[in-house]
C-alpha cells in the first residue's frame, strides 16, 4: 500500500518526484525515498516518518534528470529508514521501489543469501533488486524479465539503473501502474494524479506487462515478450489543492466544504429535474428501460463508502421497493458472491483504488455481472474498471478520515434511488418532494457549520472516556456506524455502534458513568422509542449526548447535551445528523493532540489485500 512515481526528462527530477509523493502521500506515510542517478552513481536518500523529513534531508545542490521515488505504508518489516523505498542490489547497480507484496520473498531471500547475498532491510521487495542485479550482465530487460518470473505476489514496480541514465523499466502485476507522456520526458507512477499539472497524455498499463521507457519514447511488452499499442488516454485530473486556507487542518476544512461539495453533487442543481421529480445521471450506461429488469442492487465498498452504501441501502429500498443488499467487499471474494443478471452492483469508493473493492468488482465482473462505480477520484482504477458510473465530485480529500466524500457519496445513491424509483414506484409529488429538499440541503449544512464550535462541549466531555457508545434506529443507525468509526480514526478513543434496539440484548451491560452515549435521534415513526431508550441508559447512569432534528422538552431534559440539526425529510437526515458527529471526532481528537489528518497505522487508501 503504497506511492510510486518515476521521472525522466528535461527537467531536474528531484522537485517533479517530491510533488510526485506528495500527491501520492495518501498511500502511506510511513516512510518516504528518493533515489536518482548522480555523477554516475546510484543515489538514495530515505527517511522514515512523513515526507516532510525526506524533504529536509534533500540538500539544494543535487540535481538530476532521472529518478523513482516512493511513499510507504509498511507491511513487511517495520517503520525504520532501513526498510524505506528505494531498495537497491549488492553493488548498488539498481535500486527498486515496490508497490504491493511478494509473497514467496522468504523463499527467494533464503536462496539468494545462500549465494551470499546479504540484505539491509526488513521488506519483501529489497529481494526484488537483488534478484535483478543478479541478471544484469543479459542486460536490464532480460535482468527484469528473469527476476519477474520468479515472483509470485502483487506488485507495480520501477527499476533504476546506474548504468543506464536514459532508462527505467516498470512492471505490474496486481498494483497500479500507469505512464505518463510529456514533450521530452516521460512519468510513471501508481497513481496519474503523481504527474498531474505535468501532463494529461496517459497510458494505463495491464498485469503481465512491462514497460521499458526512456526519455522520449516507451515500450509496453506481455510476458511473452510482445509488443503491446495502446491508446493514450486524456485525463482531466488536477493537482490536488494542498492549501488548508484558514483551517488548522484538512479534516476541519473539507468538514466545512460539505455544503459546496454537495451542491456540486446535484450538478449544482443541473442533475435534478424539479419538474419531473427526479435526477439525471449521465455515464450510467442504462436506459430507463432496462431499471424495470433490477430485481437485486448490491453495493459493495469499504469503511466508511460501506456506511454510506448501507444508508443508500435504506434510500434505496424506501423510494425503489428493490431489495437492496451491502457488503464488505473483503468479505465477498471470499464467500463466492452470487451474481445474476437481474443483479445491479455498485462499488462506492473515494479514492477508486481501495484493493479489497477492486477485487470484488473484478470476479463479479469475471461471473458475468454488471458493476457500475460512484467514485471520487477521476481516471481511478475502479472508474475504469466498471461499466459505467457516476462521479462523485467531491473535490480532492486529503484527511484520511473520509467526511465530504461520504456525504457526496450518500447524496448520489439518493439521486440514484429518486431516478430509479421515479421509473417504477414513486409519484411525482413525492420526487418533487425529494429534488426540493436535495436543493435545500447546502443552506442547511451552512446553518449547522455556523455553530460548529459549539460541539466543543460534548468534545470536552468525550476525550476523557475511553470508550463510547453510538446509538441510532432505522436510517440513524448507519449514521451511528459512521460516527463511531470517525471518532476511533481521529482520535484513538474506542467507540461502538449499536441499534439502539439492541441495546437490551447485551449492550447494556456496558453502561455506567464510564461509558457515555451519542445517541442520533431524529424525527419519525421510532422517536419515542429511542426517547425509551435514552431513558433506560439515563437510568443506569449512563452519559448521554444527543444529536437530533425536533427539539422536545422530554429530549431536552434526559439529554446532559442537547445538539440539534435542521428539519429535513427522514431520508436525507444523515446528510445534516452526520456533521456534527464529524465535528465532534474532529474536537475530540484536537484536544487530545492527536495527529488528525494522517492518523497512525492508517492510509488514505488501503491499496494491499
Ligand atoms: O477510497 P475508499 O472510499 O474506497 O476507501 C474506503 C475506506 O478505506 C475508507 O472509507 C476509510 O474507512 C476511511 N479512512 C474512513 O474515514
Amino acid at each position: 500500500m503504497c506511492g510510486i512515481v518515476g521521472y525522466l526528462g528535461k527537467r531536474d527530477a528531484l522537485p517533479v518526484l517530491m510533488q510526485g509523493l506528495k500527491q501520492l502521500e495518501y498511500r502511506g506515510y510511513d516512510s518516504s525515498g528518493i533515489g536518482i542517478i548522480y555523477r554516475k552513481k546510484i543515489k538514495v536518500i530515505k527517511e522514515k516518518g512523513k515526507l516532510v523529513n525526506l524533504e529536509r534531508k534533500l540538500s539544494d545542490n543535487l540535481s538530476a534528470k532521472i529518478g523513482v521515488a516512493h511513499t510507504r505504508w509498511a507491511t513487511h518489516g517495520g517503520v525504520t529508514t532501513e526498510n524505506a523505498h528505494p531498495h537497491s542490489g549488492p553493488e548498488e547497480k539498481v535500486i527498486v521501489v515496490h508497490n504491493g507484496i511478494i509473497d514467496n520473498y522468504s523463499r527467494l531471500k533464503e536462496n539468494l543469501g545462500k549465494e551470499g547475498n546479504s540484505f539491509l532491510s526488513e521488506t519483501d521487495s529489497e529481494v526484488v533488486a537483488h534478484l535483478t542485479e543478479k541478471y544484469l550482465d543479459s542486460g536490464p530487460e532480460i535482468a527484469v524479465s528473469k527476476a519477474l518470473s520468479q515472483l509470485k505476489g502483487t506488485y507495480g514496480l520501477l527499476f533504476l539503473f546506474r548504468d543506464h541514465p536514459d532508462l527505467i523499466i516498470a512492471a505490474r502485476n496486481g498494483s497500479p501502474l500507469v505512464i505518463g507522456i510529456g514533450k521530452e520526458e516521460m512519468f510513471v507512477a501508481s497513481d496519474a494524479m503523481a504527474f498531474a499539472g505535468y501532463t494529461q497524455h496517459a497510458v494505463f498499463i495491464n498485469d503481465g506487462e512491462m514497460v521499458i521507457l526512456s526519455q522520449n519514447d516507451y515500450r509496453i511488452v506481455n510476458q511473452q515478450n510482445l509488443v503491446i499499442e495502446r491508446d493514450v488516454e486524456e485525463l482531466e485530473i488536477e493537482r490536488s489543492n494542498h492549501s488548508k486556507n484558514e483551517f488548522q487542518h484538512y479534516l476541519l476544512k473539507e468538514i466545512f466544504e460539505q455544503p459546496e461539495s454537495v451542491f456540486r453533487a446535484i450538478g449544482r442543481g443541473g442533475r435534478l429535474l424539479p419538474d419531473f421529480g427526479t435526477a439525471l445521471l449521465s455515464g450510467l450506461n442504462l436506459e430507463k428501460r432496462d431499471f424495470f429488469d433490477i430485481k437485486k442492487i448490491h453495493i459493495i465498498a469499504m469503511g466508511t463508502a460501506m456506511y454510506a452504501g448501507e444508508l443508500g441501502k435504506f434510500i434505496m429500498e424506501n423510494l425503489t421497493r428493490i431489495p437492496v443488499e451491502v457488503s464488505d467487499a473483503s468479505e465477498l471474494c471470499g464467500i463466492n458472491p452470487i451474481v445474476d443478471k437481474n443483479t445491479l452492483f455498485f462499488a462506492v469508493s473515494q479514492s477508486g483504488e481501495t484493493r479489497d473493492t477492486l477485487a470484488a468488482v473484478q470476479e463479479i465482473q469475471q461471473k458475468g455481472g454488471r458493476v457500475l462505480g460512484i467514485v471520487n477520484t477521476v481516471g481511478s482504477t475502479l472508474a475504469r474498471m466498471t461499466d459505467g458510473g457516476v462521479y462523485i465530485h467531491a473535490g480532492s480529500e486529503i484527511s484520511v478520515a473520509s467526511t465530504k466524500a461520504f456525504t457526496n457519496q450518500v447524496t448520489i445513491l439518493t439521486l440514484l434511488a429518486l431516478m430509479i424509483g421515479r421509473t417504477r414506484d414513486i409519484s411525482l409529488s413525492r420526487g418533487r418532494e425529494i429534488v426540493s429538499q436535495l436543493m435545500s440541503l447546502p443552506e442547511k449544512m451552512e446553518e449547522i457549520l455556523q455553530r460548529a464550535e459549539d460541539l466543543n462541549v460534548m468534545a470536552e466531555f468525550l476525550k476523557d472516556y475511553k470508550s463510547v457508545l453510538f446509538l441510532g434506529r432505522g436510517i440513524n443507525y448507519p449514521v451511528a456506524k459512521e460516527a463511531a468509526l470517525k471518532l476511533k480514526e481521529v482520535s484513538y478513543i474506542h467507540a461502538e455502534a449499536y441499534s439502539s434496539g439492541s441495546l437490551k440484548h447485551g449492550p447494556l451491560a456496558l453502561i455506567s458513568e464510564d461509558m457515555p452515549s451519542v445517541f442520533i435521534c431524529t424525527r419519525g415513526d421510532s422517536q419515542e422509542k429511542i426517547i425509551s431508550h435514552i431513558q433506560e441508559v439515563r437510568a443506569r447512569n449512563g452519559k448521554v449526548f444527543v444529536i437530533s432534528n425536533f427539539d422536545d422538552d422530554n429530549l431536552r431534559d434526559l439529554a446532559d447535551e442537547l445538539f440539534l440539526v435542521p428539519q429535513s425529510d427522514e431520508l436525507l437526515s444523515p446528510l445534516l445528523t452526520i456533521i456534527p458527529c464529524q465535528l465532534l471526532s474532529y474536537y475530540t481528537a484536537l484536544k487530545l493532540g492527536r495527529d488528525i489528518d494522517q492518523p497512525r497505522n492508517l492510509a488514505k487508501s488501503v491499496t494491499v489485500d
